[in-house]
């Protein structure tokens, strides 16, 4: 990080004064205002929902240029990253910075072969669930869950505790997904086999049984892989900031990830490829068409979003969205078949494109837009397409969160807020308080009710 001779002036006009700033360059991208000591010196907070103009931390990891469209990792193109490497040449990449020589790329392998089974307790965990619940659901609990079992390995200060903590919820997260999979199915859960990779490996535990032979698929594992590559890392998203968050008060790393888990579940974030797929299923289903829904998305008043469109930081194509788009199209001529849901897309996304509601407002298809019609293809069934992003993310959640731990700028994370509430009011017993309202009483017993 260079400290940049810029220097930002702020003026206060009431009190007349005016305080300055630094500027701070990084490699690339938008420099920054240094406001860490704005408080001691003013007594002024920013202001900022949503963080739109806030970085939050020094990162060395990934880069996007949202204007551009451009994305990468440790400094290497995604588009070259999907194409040519794996999802665990990736992961070392993320997680050390840099690509593995080959002896070390064959002992992170192993090392991540070796820690994909679960202690045999977790499947009680499972159990627990309805037969109904969503995987993602069973992912948060199964992954926070995994902190009772490793006292050995829990002091988040020392490097090594924190590497196995690593290695073990890489390697164990598609054996959760797959376990929460199956157990939605009703069918027995499958052990992770040490012969496979950790692609085929993941296939293997979500669509094999005990009764019949199962032959890995080399085509869906690699567009797995890649599915995998492109959700690795995406900087200080939602989901990741969540878990740098959770993990600034030095709690364990499989309750952090469980965090990162449920703030990825929400269909503004990860479940949007969920949600796509029920989109177009709804215009399938339904008289609507592509146009119609474009004309119901624009009338605001419908409140109704084009799922797998729009980006805080993308205001250009998705680089991930068109490597997708690409394997979308290349799988369904490898398989000779036409998909009605891929052709709802593409005439949605050209309809869109085209459109100056969505040009003003730079509207492009994200890394959500084509996964789900790609992972439907592959066979996977909706409900784990969330899950399937989690696995991918996790290298990004663990990557960041070591590289907090080890900042020598860390913190616990602390925002302060604009309080806009009542102050100095004074108690009054309950007898001289006023009656609710009848809105109140109902909203009372209709919850009291849905929790018999
Ligand atoms: N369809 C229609 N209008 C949209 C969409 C969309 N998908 N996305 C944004 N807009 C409009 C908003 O209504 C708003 O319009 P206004 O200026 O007239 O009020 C404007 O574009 C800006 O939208 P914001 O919600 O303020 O943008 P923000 O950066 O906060 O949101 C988000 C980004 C949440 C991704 C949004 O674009 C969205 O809801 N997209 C659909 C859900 C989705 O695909 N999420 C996946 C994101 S990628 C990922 O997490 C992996």
């Amino acid at each position: 990080m260079n400290k940049d001779k810029k220097r930002f002036t702020l003026i206060d006009n009431e009190l007349k004064k005016e305080y300055q700033l630094d500027g701070i360059k990084g490699s690339t991208g938008p420099d920054v205002i240094n406001i860490a000591g704005l408080y001691k010196e003013t007594g002024l907070f920013t202001y900022d929902p949503g963080f739109t103009s806030t970085a939050a931390c020094n990162s060395k990891i990934t880069f996007i240029d949202g204007e551009k469209g451009i994305l990468l990792y440790r400094g290497y193109p995604i588009e070259e990253l999907a194409n040519n490497s794996s999802y665990l040449e990736v992961s070392y990449l993320l997680m050390h910075g840099e690509l593995p020589s080959e002896s070390d790329k064959k002992e992170f392998e192993n090392t991540i072969r070796n820690h994909s089974l679960l202690n045999e307790q977790i499947s009680y965990f499972f159990r627990g669930f309805r037969r109904d619940a969503h995987p993602m659901a069973m992912m948060i609990g199964v992954v926070g869950a995994l902190s009772a079992f490793y006292h050995d390995s829990l002091n988040i200060e020392d490097p090594e505790h924190r590497m196995i903590s690593t290695h073990r919820i890489l390697a164990k997260m598609p054996t959760i997904a797959a376990m929460a999979f199956k157990y939605h199915l009703g069918q027995p859960f499958m052990y992770p086999l040490n012969k496979y990779d950790y692609t085929d490996n993941f296939l293997h535990m979500c669509f094999a049984t005990p009764t019949e032979d199962y032959e890995i698929n080399q085509l869906y594992s690699k567009i797995m892989d890649q599915i995998f590559i492109l959700h690795a890392d995406h900087e200080q998203n939602a989901s990741t900031s969540t878990v740098r968050t959770a993990g600034s008060s030095l709690a364990n790393p499989y309750a952090c990830i469980s965090a990162g888990i449920s703030s990825l579940w929400g269909k503004s974030h990860g479940g949007a490829n969920e949600a796509v797929i029920n989109m177009i299923d709804e215009i399938n289903n339904s008289n609507l068409n592509p146009k119609n829904f474009i004309d119901e998305v624009k009338n605001k008043k419908n409140k109704i979003r084009l799922m797998g469109f729009g980006h805080r930081v993308y205001k250009s194509y998705d680089p991930r969205a068109k490597v997708l788009k690409k394997s979308t199209e290349e799988l369904f001529k490898e398989l000779k078949i036409k998909s009605k849901e891929l052709e709802i897309a593409k005439e949605i996304e050209e309809l869109a494109l085209e459109d100056d509601y969505f040009k003003e407002k730079s509207l492009y298809p994200n890394v959500d837009f084509y996964s789900g019609i790609l992972l439907k293809a592959l066979g996977i069934p909706t409900t784990m397409f969330t899950p399937i992003f989690a696995i991918g993310r996790t290298i990004g959640w663990l990557s960041q969160w070591k590289e907090m731990i080890e900042d020598k700028e860390f913190k616990i994370t602390r925002p302060r807020q604009l309080y806009s509430g009542e102050i100095n009011k004074n108690y009054k017993k309950v007898v001289e308080r006023e009656k609710k309202s009848i809105f109140n009483l109902l909203w009372l017993k209709k919850t009291f009710l849905n929790n018999q």
